[in-house]
């Protein structure tokens, strides 16, 4: 069981406005909820927090410790999350990405993520959000 202080503390590093730790385990105690950490050596790395309702899934938060990045983490992560979101049956998986966050929309968009809305100054009044979906390919009937 993975300990909503730990991911908490994780979030603190790399946010400017962090879950604290009451709001972490709301999010994994919600219905739906799944994540993967990154780990080596018992030393925690990262982590993706989703969710999961009818064919819907969504990534809630992800993120890689500074000293941990550019090695091929998050996409791995990600890469484990597409895939559990796909084999519950989800069709679509969204997620919340700042426009000027040019590592995750480089991740995203290379991970075949599409732009399809936008939330005009909703991180900290000013900078827009835009709401990214990756189709998920479902197995379709016998023929
Ligand atoms: C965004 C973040 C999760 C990426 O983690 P990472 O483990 O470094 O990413 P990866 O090594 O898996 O990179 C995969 C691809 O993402 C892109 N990417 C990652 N970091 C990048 C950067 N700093 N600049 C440009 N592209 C970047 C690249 O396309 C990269 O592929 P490449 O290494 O073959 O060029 C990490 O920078 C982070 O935690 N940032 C702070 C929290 C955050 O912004 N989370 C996302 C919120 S929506």
């Amino acid at each position: 069981m993975v300990h909503a202080a730990l991911l908490a503390g994780m979030h603190k590093v790399c946010f400017a406005e962090p879950w604290n730790e009451a709001a972490m385990a709301g999010m994994l105690a919600m219905p739906g909820s799944y994540g993967f950490l990154a780990a080596a050596a018992d030393r925690p790395q990262g982590f993706i927090l989703c969710r999961s309702a009818a064919d819907e899934a969504e990534v809630l938060t992800l993120l890689v410790l500074p000293g941990e990045r550019r090695h091929g983490l998050a996409k791995a992560l990600l890469a484990e999350a597409l895939a559990k979101a796909q084999s519950g049956g989800a069709a679509s998986m969204f997620l919340e990405v700042a426009a000027n966050n040019q590592a995750a929309l480089a991740l995203y968009t290379g991970l075949g993520f599409l732009q399809v809305g936008r939330r005009p100054r909703y991180y900290g009044g000013q900078t827009d959000a835009l709401i990214l979906r990756k189709a998920l390919v479902q197995p379709g009937g016998a023929w």
